[in-house]
C-alpha cells in the first residue's frame, strides 16, 4: 500500500522528475508564491486537493471545463466511447459529427481541421496562411498568447508573461524575425507594421491571456480592414473565446468575418483537441485536398470527439449562454463591490473575468504589466486558503462554469471580500 503524500511531498517528487515540477508552467505557482496544491479530484464547479480541501474553481482547467467538472452526460459519452476503442489512425463518425456542429455554428467556418490542442490550431493556421499568400510575416499583438510554437512566442502573454519571458530563447532569430508586434486596441500601431510581406494578423478578438481586455468598438472591424488593405489573412484565435462567448465564438458578436479562425478547449470538453477552419477554398490546400502538409496520430480521437460533442449539447440546452452570462455578471457586480475605491477594475467577456489590482481600465499589454502583481500574489494566497481557486497569475482570466451555483458565486464574493481586505 503506498502512503499518501502532501503536496509539498508530491511537489518536491515532480521536481525531480519534470522541469519545475509541473507540465505547463503556470501550475507552478512561481510568480504567487508558495507550494502548488495537488488536485485529487473535481465535480461540478469545485475540486478537492490531495489534503482533503475543496475549493470553488474558476480556472475550469484554463476554460475547457465549461459544462462543470465530471459533467455526467460527458463522462458517459467518453467511458462508452473508451469501451469502442480508444484510438484506431482511421476515420470515425462522430469527427464528421463534431466537425459539421461547429461549422454549422461558425459562418465563417466551411471546413475544419481537428488537431490536439490551440497550439497546433495557431501553427496550422499560419502555414496556411503563408502558403496562400506566398508570403512570410505575420503580425501579433504584444500580450496575446497563441500557443508555444515558435514564431507565436514573442511577447506572449498568460505564462510567458507571469514568468517574465514574454520572448523564449530558443527561438531562431530568423524565425523571430518573421513576427511583428503591435499593440492590442491600436489600429495604428497594427498600420504601421503591416505591408506586402504580411501573410497573417493573428489576433484573440477578446484577449485572455494578459488578463480579460475587451476590444475597443471597432478594433476588430478596423483590423479587418487593414488585413484587407495589406491582402493579408485575418486570423481570429478563438481557443479561449470560441464556444464560450458565444455559440459562434466572438466573431458573431462583430461584422468582422475571419478568414480563419482557430478553436480549442471548449470544443474538447476537457480532452485535447483543437480545430483550425475557414473558407473551403482555403481549407482546400490542406492535405490531402491540397499540398499544405498538417498531420497528426491521435487527431479527432475518438475520446476527444466524444467529449467535445458532449459538452456543445450541454451549450445547447436552452438558457446555457444566458445562465453563463447571468452568473458571471453577479460575480462581476460582486467583486467591484468588494473592491470599493481601492485601485483597481475588474474586466469581464461573457463567463470570461478579471479582478486587476492597479489601473483602473487595461486596454493593452503596458496597462496590464502596470498592475500590482505583488497584491495579486497576496490575494491569491488568501483566497486559496479560503476555499477559492483563481488562476495563479494576474494575467489571466477566471472562467465560470454552467455548473457555478448562485450560492457558489455568492460564496466566492465573500471569500474575495476577505481576501481583499487582508491584502489592505
Ligand atoms: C487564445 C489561445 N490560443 C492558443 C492557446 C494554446 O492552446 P493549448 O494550450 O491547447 O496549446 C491558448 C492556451 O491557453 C490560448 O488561450
Amino acid at each position: 500500500m503506498t502512503t499518501k503524500q502532501s503536496s509539498e511531498q508530491l511537489f518536491e517528487r515532480a521536481r525531480r522528475a519534470m522541469p519545475g515540477g509541473v507540465n505547463s508552467p503556470v501550475r507552478a505557482w512561481s510568480s504567487v508564491g508558495g507550494s502548488p496544491r495537488f488536485v485529487a479530484s473535481a465535480s461540478a464547479a469545485t475540486l478537492t486537493d490531495v489534503e482533503g480541501r475543496t475549493y470553488i474553481d474558476y480556472i475550469g482547467s484554463w476554460g475547457p471545463m465549461i459544462a462543470g467538472h465530471a459533467e455526467p452526460s460527458v463522462i458517459d459519452a467518453v467511458v462508452a466511447a473508451a469501451r469502442g476503442g480508444t484510438s484506431f489512425g482511421a476515420s470515425t463518425a462522430g469527427e464528421i459529427d463534431l466537425a459539421e456542429r461547429v461549422c454549422a455554428r461558425f459562418p465563417s467556418m466551411e471546413r475544419l481541421r481537428l488537431v490536439n490542442s490551440g497550439t497546433e490550431a495557431t501553427m496550422s493556421a499560419l502555414r496556411l496562411a503563408r502558403a496562400a499568400t506566398g508570403r512570410d510575416a505575420i503580425v501579433k499583438f504584444a500580450g496575446c498568447y497563441h500557443g508555444h510554437s515558435d514564431g507565436l512566442l514573442v511577447r506572449a502573454g498568460s505564462g510567458a508573461t507571469t514568468l517574465g519571458v514574454p520572448d523564449s530563447p530558443g527561438v531562431p532569430a530568423a524565425v523571430g524575425a518573421l513576427t511583428r508586434v503591435a499593440t492590442f486596441n491600436d489600429l495604428a500601431s497594427v498600420d504601421a507594421v503591416t505591408d506586402g510581406d504580411v501573410a497573417a494578423i493573428i489576433v484573440e478578438p477578446v484577449a485572455g491571456n494578459m488578463g480579460v481586455v475587451p476590444p475597443d468598438p471597432g478594433f476588430l472591424e478596423g483590423l479587418g480592414q487593414l488585413a484587407t488593405k495589406a491582402g493579408a489573412l485575418l486570423i481570429f484565435d478563438e481557443v479561449m473565446t470560441g464556444l464560450r462567448l458565444g455559440p459562434a465564438g466572438y466573431q458573431s458578436v462583430t461584422d468582422v468575418v475571419p478568414d480563419l479562425t482557430c478553436l480549442g478547449k471548449v470544443i474538447g470538453g476537457g480532452l485535447p483537441v483543437g480545430a483550425y477552419g475557414g473558407g473551403a477554398d482555403l481549407m482546400d490546400r490542406v492535405a490531402p485536398a491540397g499540398p499544405v502538409y498538417q498531420a497528426g496520430t491521435l487527431s479527432g480521437n475518438p475520446l476527444a470527439v466524444a467529449a467535445g460533442l458532449a459538452t456543445l449539447a450541454c451549450l445547447d440546452r436552452p438558457g446555457a449562454y444566458e445562465r453563463l452570462e447571468f452568473a458571471t455578471a453577479r460575480l462581476e457586480a460582486g467583486l467591484l463591490s468588494a473592491l470599493g475605491d481601492r485601485p483597481g477594475t475588474v474586466q469581464r467577456v461573457g463567463s470570461m473575468i478579471t479582478l486587476f489590482f492597479g489601473p483602473t481600465v487595461v486596454r493593452n499589454y503596458e496597462d496590464a504589466l502596470g498592475t500590482d502583481t505583488e497584491r495579486f500574489g497576496r490575494f491569491f494566497g488568501c483566497l486559496a486558503d479560503d476555499g477559492v481557486w483563481i488562476p495563479p497569475s494576474q494575467f489571466e482570466a477566471w472562467f465560470v462554469s454552467l455548473a457555478h451555483t448562485d450560492g457558489q458565486i455568492d460564496e466566492t464574493v465573500a471569500a474575495v471580500s476577505r481576501a481583499i481586505a487582508a491584502t489592505d
